[in-house]
């Protein structure tokens, strides 16, 4: 991506949270509040927004770092964090240029976040063992919640081919309810051989 296009969507973000036209720190999605028991050790949160479920899982003792570009997702999560006498690590970067050591997390989720060339360092940031949670939009016709672009979007059966080497312990496409409008989504929780 060139740097002039980084800087301009990492500000599009800024302004979003800023206006809170986003989701703020509160509700972790239903995913991981149903799978929470399977992390424990150090969980990474990429693309972590303002940080509704790195605090969810701090919440619950565990050792979380979210990576986020934008400075204001930062600012928010970090405020959350302080109010609630919680704490998170917190990495401002680009997740293109995972942060990150090989081997270094029990746990990585990804919630609404896409960039397809990323999934083998993804994968292999993850522990033999780890847990991978990851939930993101799929293409799908009629009045649908998605971003414009598709290069964002899923195409079906697409998430967990994204990620051999892994066992699937729940994968599910569908459409879902989030703040009243309908969102498909591809939903996958596995386990790194
Ligand atoms: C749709 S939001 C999802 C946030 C959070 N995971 C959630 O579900 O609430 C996408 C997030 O990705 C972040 N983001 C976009 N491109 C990024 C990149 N290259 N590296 C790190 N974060 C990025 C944005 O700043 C934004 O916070």
């Amino acid at each position: 991506m060139s740097e002039e296009k980084e800087v301009r969507e990492a500000a599009d973000w800024d302004e979003r949270y800023r206006k809170g036209f986003y989701d703020g720190p509160d509700g972790p999605h239903d995913l991981l509040v149903r799978y929470r028991h399977l992390f424990g050790g150090r969980v990474a949160d990429i693309a972590m927004g303002s940080g509704r479920d790195a605090l969810f899982l701090a919440s619950a003792g565990i050792a979380v770092t979210g990576l986020e570009r934008s400075w204001e997702g930062l600012r928010i999560a970090g405020q959350a964090a302080a109010a609630r006498g919680l704490s998170i690590a917190m990495v401002q970067g680009d997740a293109a240029r995972l942060p990150f050591r090989k081997d270094s997390f029990q746990g990585v989720i990804v919630f609404y976040f896409l960039l397809r060339e990323i999934a083998p360092d993804i994968a292999a940031v993850l522990d033999r063992g780890g847990i991978l949670m990851y939930e993101t939009f799929l293409k799908a016709g009629g009045d649908v919640d998605h971003p414009r672009n598709p290069a964002f979007l899923l195409d079906e059966g697409e998430l967990p081919a994204l990620f051999p080497g892994f066992d699937l312990i729940h994968y599910d496409e569908g459409l879902r309810e989030h703040k009243g409008r309908m969102r498909a989504t591809a939903q996958l929780v596995a386990r790194k051989r």
